[in-house]
């Protein structure tokens, strides 16, 4: 059912854990299959310098928050929030159609995460004007 690299990235997750004072956190769920996840970021000079993740779910939810913060590693704040859910499954190999949600979560997760850093300085503007901003509760069917 799952890709090797999704039984890497659920076997063996990276950047598991928590950033201590961390510049934007999000923290966002599932309300049907209540799966939980928490995106940490750590920011300098509009450049996430480290991510790590904290994710109460399934197996594919673990796996695309790993993926999710390896990729956004590095990144300026607008090229991290230009990851999409897609970008993170195909980085994964692909995941079942079912467990496409659990990687809306993680695309979800960053977005709130950069929304809260934004928010503290003051940068929010920015994201009302940002044609990619947009609520993503309709993509957050599950199937169990
Ligand atoms: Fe709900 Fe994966 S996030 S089953």
């Amino acid at each position: 059912m799952y890709s090797d690299t999704v039984m890497d990235h659920f076997k063996n997750p990276r950047n598991v854990g928590e950033i201590e004072n961390p510049d934007g956190v999000g923290e966002v769920g599932n309300p049907v299959c209540g799966d939980i996840m928490k995106i940490f970021l750590k920011i300098e000079n509009n450049v996430v310098v480290d991510a790590k993740f904290k994710t109460f779910g399934c197996g594919a939810a673990i796996a695309s928050s790993s993926m999710a913060t390896e990729l956004v590693r590095g990144k300026t704040l607008e090229e991290a929030w230009e990851l999409s859910n897609k970008a993170v499954a195909e980085a994964l190999d692909g995941l079942p159609p079912i467990k496409m949600h659990c990687s809306v979560l993680a695309e979800e997760g960053i977005h709130t995460a950069i929304n809260d850093y934004r928010k503290k300085h003051g940068l929010l503007q920015w994201v009302e004007k940002n044609p990619h901003s947009h609520d993503h509760t309709e993509d957050l069917t599950c199937d169990h």
